[in-house]
């Protein structure tokens, strides 16, 4: 296990669940406001505010409750698309891979789960960070995983429990994908995310994998400075939900050699 500053990441157990999924929804619940306030900003966003307004205007015949009505309407509506976005985001995930984390993440030796675990003042542990890897599979979308957990440094962290079935892939050229970097808000920005990514990139190292992928979105930004300081670079955009594209969010998809 890796201690440091009272924090500890260590390999998930069965007991962390009901603790990781209450930060998995929340932490990516939290991406909504910043991608409400990120859309409001966006000139064309601003321009068809107006155009609803004067529309308004028009029709009403110089309404000024028909203008504030349109214009709340359209903020309403921005809103509701980045809500679906992360909330829709979150729901998929707790029917899937979030649903059975031992299944998905650390049911095969080249997979992993961790949590990072800090002792507060009472004397009780609380989950306070979270990153997994999983082997890369070409078109599956972030997240829609198979199972696989390990790490001598990191090979402890990840030994208890796993699975010995074999992969039948070829084992050169594997790719990861690193999944579910989260960091609780109050335990950010003391260097937590980065001992995080590190445990995740050693593990993928030792497994063999020739390379690291991963998925994010436009709105996270402190994500992708961490990542841009790990030596991620994006190599595609995309606009998976038509919900994305009132909001400006994309879909970067970031890759590491190992
Ligand atoms: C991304 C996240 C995991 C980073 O965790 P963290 O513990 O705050 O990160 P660290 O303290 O290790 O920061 C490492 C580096 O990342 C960059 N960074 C982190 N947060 C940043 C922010 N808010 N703004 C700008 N850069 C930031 C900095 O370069 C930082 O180094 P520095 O502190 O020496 O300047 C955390 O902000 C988080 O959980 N965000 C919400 C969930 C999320 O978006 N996860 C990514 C899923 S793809």
């Amino acid at each position: 296990m890796a201690q440091d500053q009272g924090i500890v990441i260590r390999r998930y157990r069965g007991g962390d669940q009901v603790e990781v999924l209450s930060l998995f929804s929340r932490c990516t619940l939290g991406h909504i406001r910043p991608a409400f306030l990120r859309g409001l900003r966006q000139t064309d966003n601003v321009g068809l505010a107006l155009g609803v307004a004067v529309a308004a205007a028009v029709l009403s015949g110089g309404s000024l409750w028909a203008v504030a009505g349109a214009c709340a309407a359209w903020v309403g509506l921005l809103l509701f698309l980045c809500w679906e976005v992360y909330a829709g985001y979150v729901r998929e995930r707790l029917r899937s891979d979030m649903g059975d984390i031992e299944a998905h993440f650390l049911s095969h030796p080249d997979d992993c789960f961790w949590v990072a675990e800090a002792e507060v003042a009472s004397g009780s542990k609380v989950i306070v960070g979270m990153v997994a890897v999983t082997r890369w599979s070409g078109e599956v979308a972030e997240g829609e995983v198979r199972g696989h957990g390990e790490d001598e440094g990191v090979q402890e962290r990840c030994r208890e429990g796993e699975s010995e079935r074999e992969r039948p892939e070829q084992e050169e050229g594997k790719v990861a994908q690193l999944f579910r970097m989260l960091v609780l808000p109050g335990w950010r920005r003391r260097g937590l995310g980065r001992r995080l990514a590190q445990t995740a990139l050693a593990f993928c190292s030792e497994r063999g994998y020739s390379r690291v992928i991963l998925e994010t979105t436009t709105t996270q930004v402190a994500a992708l400075a961490l990542y841009s300081t790990l030596g991620f670079q994006k190599t595609a955009t995309s606009v998976p939900y038509l919900a994305m594209h009132p909001a400006r969010i994309s879909v970067l998809r970031l890759e590491k050699p190992l």
